[in-house]
């Protein structure tokens, strides 16, 4: 596998299991992350993600738990416990919740790579300002970032925009970064960059969903992506 692939999450957001299970034969030895949301987990729980698992992919789960601590130290013992690449958290719940998630996949003895997501990208600053009087968007994206470092996340998921303030407040911590489109996309993303420029800007993983999943052919979509990313790579190290 190439190292554009390496750093490649496919946001498997289809609303049938039988249709993301056709979707990711076709893809296999093309591809290695594969990222679940509510929608597909709702239908196909862990038994479609251990079967996925066996077909060689590896998890992304987006669940972005968000709860008292309590219980997302319980959730995340138990989610940890199943051999997933990759788990969400929403930053919202406070350092003692991101606390106890990290002692829970500890007690779980697992490796998941617990993931923090700061604000939700479908916030703007007025609907921001209903939630959150008095905090604006930019501050609690860098208090978030920081919370995550500080309580031992493993890495951040953030937009392209946001990845400058995101590396500098979650220094150390990787990051994840969906909204990246190829140069001739045209859909609902609004703050968008291409796969090159994400990545030559320092983002360690990038996620795309449409662009592949709507591509006439997908595994042409996910090479030239791949492609894409090598450039990014190049760009780094000049
Ligand atoms: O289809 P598209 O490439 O826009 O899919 C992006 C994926 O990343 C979706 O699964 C979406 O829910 C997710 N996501 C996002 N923005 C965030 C966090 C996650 O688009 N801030």
């Amino acid at each position: 596998m190439n190292n554009g692939l390496e750093r490649l999450i496919l946001a498997l957001d289809v609303e049938r299991v039988e249709e993301g299970r056709e979707l990711l034969a076709s893809l296999e030895g093309e591809l290695k992350y594969v990222k679940i949301g509510h929608q597909l987990y709702a239908r196909g729980g862990f038994p479609f993600l251990r079967e996925i698992g066996a077909m060689g992919f590896s998890i992304f789960l987006d669940l972005k738990l968000h709860d008292i601590p309590n219980t997302v130290f319980q959730a995340t013992e138990a989610l940890a416990s199943e051999n997933l690449w990759a788990l969400t958290l929403h930053c919202g719940g406070g350092r003692k919740m991101l606390e106890e998630a990290r002692r829970g996949k500890e007690k779980a003895g697992s490796r998941t790579n617990l993931l923090g997501v700061t604000v939700l990208t479908s916030f703007d600053d007025a609907s921001w300002a209903e939630v959150a009087p008095g905090c604006s968007l930019p501050d609690a994206l860098e208090k978030r970032a920081a919370l995550c470092r500080e309580t031992g996340i493993d890495g951040i998921v953030c937009s392209p925009l946001d990845l400058p303030v995101v590396r500098a407040a979650g220094e150390g911590l990787f990051t994840v970064v969906p909204g990246v489109r190829p140069a001739s996309a045209d859909d609902d993303q609004a703050r968008v960059a291409t796969p090159q420029k994400t990545i030559a800007n320092g983002a360690d993983y990038i996620v795309v969903g449409r662009p592949i999943l709507n591509a006439p052919n997908r595994i042409a979509a996910v090479r030239s992506i791949a492609a894409s990313i090598e450039e990014g790579l190049k760009c780094r190290s000049l």
